[in-house]
Parts: C-alpha cells; structure tokens; sequence
C-alpha cells in the first residue's frame, strides 16, 4: 500500500462516529499527539518511571497510523541523548533517573523508528548490555539484579537492531536459560524456571527465539493450543486462565501466534469487534477492557493488534519488533517466523 497517498479507509470514523465496527482514527491521532503536551497533568507526572517507553508507544502507534509527523523528532531525539548514562551506556526512563534494560530498548527502538541511530553511544550501549548477561545466561534488568524473561528478550532485540548480536553474548547460554523457563504441561514460558505461563511472558520468549533463530525449539501446537484458549465469549483474550479480557493481550497472544504461524487458531472479526470496543470514542485512545479509561499504552497495542489482522490504513507491524515492519526492513532484519501449517 501507498502510505504516501493515504486515504481514508471506509471502517474508518466517518459520518456514523457510534458504529461500533469504526475505527475512531484521527481521535485516537489526536490522543496520541495530545499525551505528553500537558506536563503538569497528574497522569504525566505520576509516569516519569516509565517516560522513554511511553514516548516509544506514541511514536510505534501514530508511525504504524502514517501519521509520525504531527510529533517534534527533534525535541523526542535530544530527550533520548540526555537520558543515555554516560558511566554504564543505559538508558533511563528519564532525566535524573537510573538506567533499565527496558527503558534502553524503548530509546533504541525510537532511534530506529527515527533512523537516528548515529545521534547516540551505541557501543556503550552494548557494552552495557553484554555486561548484565549472568553465568547461566540470564539476564539483569539493571544494577539492582532482577532476573526475568523480559530482560532476555530486551538484550537480543537491542543487539538485534544494532547489529550487534554476533560475539557481545553468549546467545546458547541465553537460549538454554530461556528454554529453562518453558513449561512442559501447556508448552508456555514464565519470567523465571517454574514460573507459570503468562502470555505478555510468552510473547517475550517466543520473541527472543525468533530473533534467535531458534523457533525449533517450541512445542508449537501445545502452545499455539494455550494460546488460543485465551480467547473469552467476548471476542477478546486474557493473558492467563480464569482472568478478564484485556486489549493488551491482543498484542501478546496476537504476536506470538503470528510468529509460530497459528494466527488463523483464533476469530479476527470476533477479537476485532472486542478490541473496538475498547475504544473511547470522546477522547480517542484505547482502555484496557470496554468503559474504561484510555491510556497510551493499551493504545499502542489495540493499533499493533488491528495491524496485525490486516485493518485497513494501517501500515504492517513487525510482530516481534512491535514495530512497522517499513523500519525493520530498512535495518535487514529477518527475525524467524513460522509459516501457516
Ligand atoms: C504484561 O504485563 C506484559 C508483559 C509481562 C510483557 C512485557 C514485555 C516487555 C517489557 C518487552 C518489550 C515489549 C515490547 C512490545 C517491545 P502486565 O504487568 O500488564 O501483566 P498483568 O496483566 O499480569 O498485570
Ligand atoms: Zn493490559
């Protein structure tokens, strides 16, 4: 498709505004240029911890909506350099705050969006992460020692999008650590060894072994089966037995079964209409379940989602980046993905 051209698609807000089956494009556009704009909000303040990665759900959404111009590159690139630290090579969420793996995957993945990858440190970025790889292969979050699934997949998609995956780790050690946390009853991944499945989890693992190259090493339709008992009467998917429905998880299961070729295991139209429900027709955005507040988080995933089942005027996404596939093309990245039974 042209994005150059965009028009606008018919299930797109239009004249009928309430039909459940529409897509409220430029409110959610509006939402997502408007978050941020007032920085006395109770809501902005109170989400300093997080600030990189909500710049980096702003940025996925309205890039994968064609519509990355309405935001300042310049202003979110000089915000980005002032969060690297200059002693480790991380990133923090933001200024006066310590480095994470998770906020340094967001800076790096904007910079990616942005091409602007020369604008920073990156082997200090590498540096810092091939220094929090532990023995067993695991991986630290930061100084402080957390060990989690969601580390694992941060380092190697960092690496991944620098081009620095070769020599920096001990990809086998990473592997076999990962595989250390797949369980055999229903073939799902933890944060840890014998944690219990969690599908925003499962997405991570299922991530790190496509950019790995080592999606052989799933029990496919074990897990491409739990996977799509995630989808509730509703339409929409949780992320465990027994909980509630939420946007979210669209993504998480969404990309994973797209990874391991099962995306045809559960109802499109059924986990379209649920996700449509979720917007907030008013304000723009998307909650987390239908009624509820819209936030930019949810938002980002309910698009990534829509993209991931075709929904017109949305450019492609990556389902193991969480980003438009335009990007990793640009980069000549081929993250492994299984193809449809
Ligand atoms: C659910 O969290 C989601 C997860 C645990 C996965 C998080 C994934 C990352 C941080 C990797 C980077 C992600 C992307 C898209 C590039 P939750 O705390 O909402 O879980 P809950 O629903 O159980 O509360
Ligand atoms: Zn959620």
């Amino acid at each position: 498709m042209d994005f150059t051209s965009f028009a606008k698609p018919s299930n797109v807000d239009g004249n009928n505004e309430n039909n459940s089956t529409d897509l409220h494009f430029w409110k959610h556009v509006e939402y997502i240029e408007n978050h941020g704009k007032d920085q006395d909000d109770y809501e902005y303040c109170m989400t300093e911890f997080l600030r990189m990665s909500g710049i980096y759900w702003g940025v996925t959404a309205l890039d994968i909506m064609n519509q990355l111009d309405r935001l300042d590159r310049t202003s979110i690139i000089d915000f980005i350099r002032r969060c690297q630290c200059p002693v480790t090579g991380g990133f923090a969420p933001c200024e006066g705050h310590d480095p994470h793996i998770l906020y340094t995957l967001s800076a790096i993945q904007i910079l990616c969006i942005y091409d602007a990858l020369n604008e920073i440190d990156c082997e200090a970025v590498v540096r810092y992460v091939s220094g929090l790889q532990q023995f067993d292969g695991s991986f630290f979050g930061d100084k402080w020692g957390e060990v989690d699934t969601r580390f694992s997949f941060c380092a190697v998609a960092i690496l991944t999008l620098l081009g620095r995956m070769e020599g920096t780790i001990n990809v086998d050690r990473a592997i076999k650590f990962v595989m250390s946390c797949c369980n055999q009853t229903d073939g799902g991944f933890g944060s840890k060894p014998g944690a219990e499945s969690h599908a925003g989890l499962i997405y991570c693992c299922v991530g790190f072994l496509s950019l790995t190259q080592s999606l052989h090493l799933l029990d496919v339709d074990k897990l491409g089966w739990w996977l799509c008992e995630r989808q509730l009467t509703s339409g929409g998917l949780n992320g465990r037995p027994e909980k509630l429905p939420d946007v979210c998880y669209s993504w998480w299961v969404l990309s994973s079964l797209t990874i391991m070729g099962r995306l045809h295991w559960i109802s499109a139209e059924k986990l379209k209409q649920f996700i449509l429900t979720c917007q907030d027709s008013e304000t723009g955005g998307f909650a987390d379940r239908t009624g509820n507040m819209p936030d930019i988080f949810h938002t980002l995933f309910g698009i990534g989602a829509l993209s991931i089942l075709g929904f017109e005027g949305l450019k492609a996404i990556n389902p193991t980046l969480c980003m438009p596939q335009y990007v990793i093309d640009r980069l000549g990245i081929k993250p492994q993905i299984l193809s449809k039974p």
